[in-house]
């Protein structure tokens, strides 16, 4: 398998969220090369129910494949809680899938309540209530959806004070039931950790899965014997469903440097 070290590794997300565990992947290992898929046309995948959000997996995988990747990161919960297992059907190749950090958060929480922001896509899976009851007995587990969250953090220039607004109403009723530690269950959410910071307060910890990612990801290749061993950093293509321009300001927007963005038109 030593030809695969310098294969891409495909990273995908509903739109810009991903960008998040991108960053993570890209600190840990430099010398990859890295394909960005932001499925934008078709975000925000929370609200979309299981079938379509693996139809679409599936169509990005494809897209993957064609592009000769050698493992593929599901940057998104809702997609993994939706597609991961079906997909681990279909492919060999190594896929890392991304569910909110619980483990982490039940052990960094003094007062043993934990408060979760996901979609509802995540918090209504049966992979996550699997989880849930895993750490039932240790801490208790509050889930928060948050509605519409997502659709601001894909706007060019959302209204700061509209997003807060809309945290302080999905933070503060987790707050006055004793949660001192948030796990952020979105990948969008990483994107405006700053703003939930704020919201939140000093005394809050907000945990999420960003750095977890990048190091399985690095277990999984060693593992298989695919880390890329050049001394050059690596190579970043961005692609998007969406429309091209606006994405490529988007994307260039979060990922805090100029990107190329392709546009692929892809089909349900
Ligand atoms: N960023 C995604 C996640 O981690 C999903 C956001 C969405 O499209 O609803 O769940």
């Amino acid at each position: 398998m030593g030809s695969m070290t310098k294969a891409p590794i495909g990273v995908f997300d509903s739109g810009v969220g991903g960008l998040s565990i991108l960053r993570g992947i890209q600190q840990l290992l430099p010398a990859e090369n890295l394909l960005y898929f932001a499925d934008s046309a078709h975000a925000p995948y929370g609200p979309k129910g299981d079938v379509f959000i693996q139809n679409r997996c599936e169509v990005i995988m494809q897209f993957f494949v064609q592009q000769g990747v050698k493992a593929v990161v599901l940057a998104c919960n809702t997609a993994t809680a939706a597609a991961v297992t079906l997909l681990r059907q279909r492919y060999t190749l190594p896929l890392i899938g991304i569910e909110p950090a619980i483990k982490p958060a039940a052990a960094l929480s003094a007062s043993g309540v934990v408060g979760v922001l996901a979609t509802s896509g995540t918090i209504t899976s049966d992979k996550f209530m699997s989880l849930q009851s895993r750490f039932e007995g240790e801490v208790k587990i509050i889930t928060r959806a948050c509605p519409g969250l997502v659709e601001l953090i894909e706007q060019m220039e959302p209204d700061q004070k509209a997003i807060k607004k809309m945290l302080h109403g999905f933070i503060s009723p987790m707050l006055d039931l004793g949660a001192d530690t948030l796990v952020l269950g979105c990948t969008h959410y990483s994107l405006i950790r700053h703003l939930i910071g704020e919201v939140a307060g000093a005394d809050v910890t907000i945990v999420d899965t960003d750095a977890g990612v990048a190091k399985e990801l690095q277990r999984r290749l060693a593992a298989a014997n695919m880390l890329g061993n050049s001394t050059h950093t690596g190579v970043i293509k961005f692609f998007t469903s969406g429309e091209v321009e606006q994405q490529n300001k988007l994307l260039q927007k979060y990922w805090g440097k100029p990107v190329l963005v392709a546009s692929i038109l892809t089909k349900s």
